[in-house]
This record gives C-alpha cells, sequence and structure tokens, in this order.
C-alpha cells in the first residue's frame, strides 16, 4: 500500500473506503464550491520567509487556546455527520485528540452523543451549539455538555439557514443510509466500512433523537435545519447562552471586521474565523483572507482562531503568522477517520505536527509563540518583508 505521507494521502484512502454519500459530504462545499475551493487554494498566496543559520534546538509547539494548554496550536472542528465516516468516529477522534493533547470539538449534529463521548474519553472536551428554535431543548444540550465536563462551547453563528450542497442532495445523504439499491450498492462496496459500522449502535444523531420533542427518528441534516435551527438568532441570545453555560465561550462563523467587533461586546472568549468550510455562503472570502482584518480589528481584545481549508503544518504557521491564537481542523481528520480509523487521526496529527515544526525551524523559529507576520515575505500580493 502507497505510504501515507501527508493529508492528501488520508483523502485518497478514505474516498475508496467510505461510502460515496459520507465523502462527498465531507468533501463538499455549497454551491458552486467556490468558498470550499478558495478556503485552500488562498493560503498559497502567502508566502514565507526563509530564515538561516539560526539556532534551531529546543524547539516548542505548546501555548495555549481560551487558556487551556495545548501541545500545539490546532483542534479538532466540530463536524456533522463524524460517526459515519467511520463507526464511532466522534469517540475515535476525541480519543486520539487526547492523547496528543490538542482540543476536540463535539458537533451538536454527531451521530455519537456528548455522553458516549464522554463515557469514552478522560478528558474534557468542547461541546459546538446550534441555537433551535426549541430553547428548552438548547438548554438541555448546555446542561449536558456541562455535566460531562466539557471544557468549551463553541456557538455556531453562520447557520440559521442549510447552504446547500448539491452532492447531498444529489446522493439522498441520511443518517442511518437508506436502504434503497443505489444506497446499498455504494455501503456494499466498502466492506471494512460495514463491518466497523455492524459493531455500533450509534448510527443516528444521539444528541438529538431521544432528546428533542417529538423526535424519534432523525435522519435529515436539511430537514432538521429546515424545521429546527433558530433563524432569529441574534446577538442579544449570546447573553442567555453564556449564563446558561457559565463557562468560556468560544463564537463561531466570524468572517467580517464588523461582526468580530460585535463578538467583542459579547463578552466571549474567542472567536473562530469561519465560512464554515465554505458549506454556507458560497462567494463568501475564504477564511484565511478574512483573518488579517478581523486581528487587526480586534486581535488585542478578544483570541482569535480561525478553520477552513488548512491541510497542512505550513497553513497552520502561515495563520498563526497571521496572527490567529489557534487553528482548526475538520476535513483531514475525517479522511483520517475514514482511511484508518483513529490511527488515521492519529496520523493526521503527526503529519501536521511534523509539518509545522519543520516550517517553523526553516523560518528561524523555535517557538510557536513567537510567530508573527515577521515571518512573512508577502500576503495575497503584499510585500511584507
Ligand atoms: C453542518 O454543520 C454542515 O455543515 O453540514
Amino acid at each position: 500500500m502507497a505510504p501515507i505521507l501527508e493529508v492528501a494521502d488520508l483523502k485518497k484512502r478514505a474516498q475508496s473506503r467510505v461510502p460515496k454519500m459520507f465523502f462527498d459530504y465531507a468533501d463538499s462545499g455549497s454551491w458552486t464550491e467556490s468558498t470550499y475551493q478558495a478556503n485552500e487554494s488562498d493560503f498559497s498566496q502567502i508566502i514565507l520567509r526563509q530564515r538561516v543559520a539560526v539556532d534551531m534546538t529546543n524547539r516548542s509547539l505548546a501555548t495555549t487556546m481560551i487558556g487551556q494548554d495545548v501541545t500545539m496550536p490546532l483542534a479538532l472542528s466540530p463536524v456533522g455527520f463524524c460517526g459515519m465516516q467511520w463507526a464511532d468516529g466522534e469517540i475515535l477522534a476525541a480519543q486520539a485528540a487526547e492523547e496528543i493533547g490538542v482540543p476536540f470539538t463535539l458537533s451538536t449534529m454527531s451521530i455519537c452523543s456528548i455522553e458516549d463521548v464522554a463515557e469514552n474519553t478522560n478528558k474534557p472536551f468542547w461541546f459546538q451549539l446550534y441555537v433551535m428554535r426549541d430553547k428548552e431543548f438548547v438548554g438541555n444540550l448546555i446542561d449536558r455538555a456541562k455535566a460531562a465536563g466539557c471544557s468549551a462551547l463553541v456557538v455556531t453563528l453562520d447557520l440559521q439557514i442549510l447552504g446547500q450542497r448539491h452532492k447531498d442532495l444529489r446522493n439522498g445523504l441520511s443518517a442511518p443510509p437508506k436502504f434503497t439499491p443505489k444506497h446499498m450498492w455504494q455501503i456494499g462496496t466498502c466492506p471494512s466500512w460495514c463491518m466497523a459500522m455492524a459493531k455500533t449502535k450509534r448510527r443516528t444523531f444521539r444528541n438529538i433523537v431521544g432528546h428533542a420533542k417529538g423526535v424519534s427518528n432523525l435522519s435529515s441534516l436539511s430537514a432538521w435545519t429546515a424545521e429546527q435551527f433558530d433563524p432569529t438568532l441574534s446577538w442579544n441570545d449570546i447573553e442567555w447562552i453564556k449564563e446558561r453555560w457559565g463557562g468560556p465561550v468560544i463564537l463561531k462563523g466570524i468572517l467580517d471586521p464588523e461582526d468580530a467587533r460585535k463578538a467583542v461586546d459579547t463578552g466571549a472568549d474567542a472567536i473562530i474565523v469561519s465560512n464554515h468550510g465554505g458549506r454556507q455562503l458560497d462567494g463568501a472570502p475564504s477564511s484565511i483572507r478574512g483573518l488579517p482584518a478581523i486581528v487587526d480589528a480586534v486581535g488585542d481584545q478578544i483570541e482569535v482562531h480561525v478553520d477552513g481549508g488548512i491541510r497542512s503544518g505550513q497553513d497552520i504557521l502561515k495563520a498563526l503568522c497571521l496572527g490567529a491564537k489557534g487553528t482548526y481542523v475538520g476535513r483531514p481528520y475525517l479522511y483520517g477517520l475514514g482511511a484508518q480509523g483513529k490511527a488515521g487521526v492519529a496520523r493526521m496529527f503527526e503529519i501536521l505536527r511534523t509539518e509545522l515544526d519543520t516550517t517553523m525551524a526553516l523560518c528561524g523559529e523555535r517557538r510557536v509563540t513567537d510567530l508573527s507576520r515577521a515571518n512573512l515575505f508577502s500576503a495575497f500580493g503584499e510585500r511584507l518583508n
């Protein structure tokens, strides 16, 4: 088998092992996918500054995100349907993150529930909250995350209405999958995925089914969002969420400096510069392109994190140089799960850590906390050094 040297190798292997409808769910953006593609490709417009003959011994990637120690500034993004990329995917990814010493964020739209992940990990993880119309259910979700010992609440602000992803509609995506000949064919051609899935009982949205009123069988994200996600969500909602939660809050989905200033006013602990992996507003700028102006606007008042398009340690380093205090990956760990289960997520971490460490050294830096725009030659055509 070909060696796994980079995230693209994990992606290739995942594609051959995960049923098409779930692989496609990960590998898609909304409408024309222009923002999804720009998230990745815009990193190539940031050019690193090479420095030589600098002592490179005793390097460290350790830092903090919202005051919590991390062995490198990288967290796992919340991802819906994660447990359909591989059986018990959320538990496996949380365990791999725990072992390497970085945060795992569980999505509201996960397959494994908050309690499933808590029972199978030893350290606190983060919980991502979608705000729904049923405030009693949202309040209960917050309470469940608190009871499970979650150490941050990540509130997503950019999905009050679902961006259309053509592939999901064409594939008839659902969890569990439907039993049509097309779906059975897709599943039948992935025997190791089937075998793993046959051994778990976690095959639907377990944070929701059995917890939300009137939901005994939820299979489609689009049906649920259309019915349940709150289109009236406003900045005022952050106040009651913060109060009910009582712990660190991270606001996800900020792409504009003006919104970033509003986020600061809520008293949140951090923001994630994000366009939801290019899955919502097609035509929005890439996250990395949105990052510098947001750092300039609020970077001294709130911790700024970024997700979207990060596929390598070089990408992580570029984001840090542009002022992010933390970064996230979503798809890369899904590819790890699909390729090799928990070992694939661990492999992804190893790859990104080595790339980040080596790149940092070749930029002439020894501590990730020392990175700044001074380490960039240029960004988006503007010469910086
Ligand atoms: C849900 O968060 C999605 O983007 O599919």
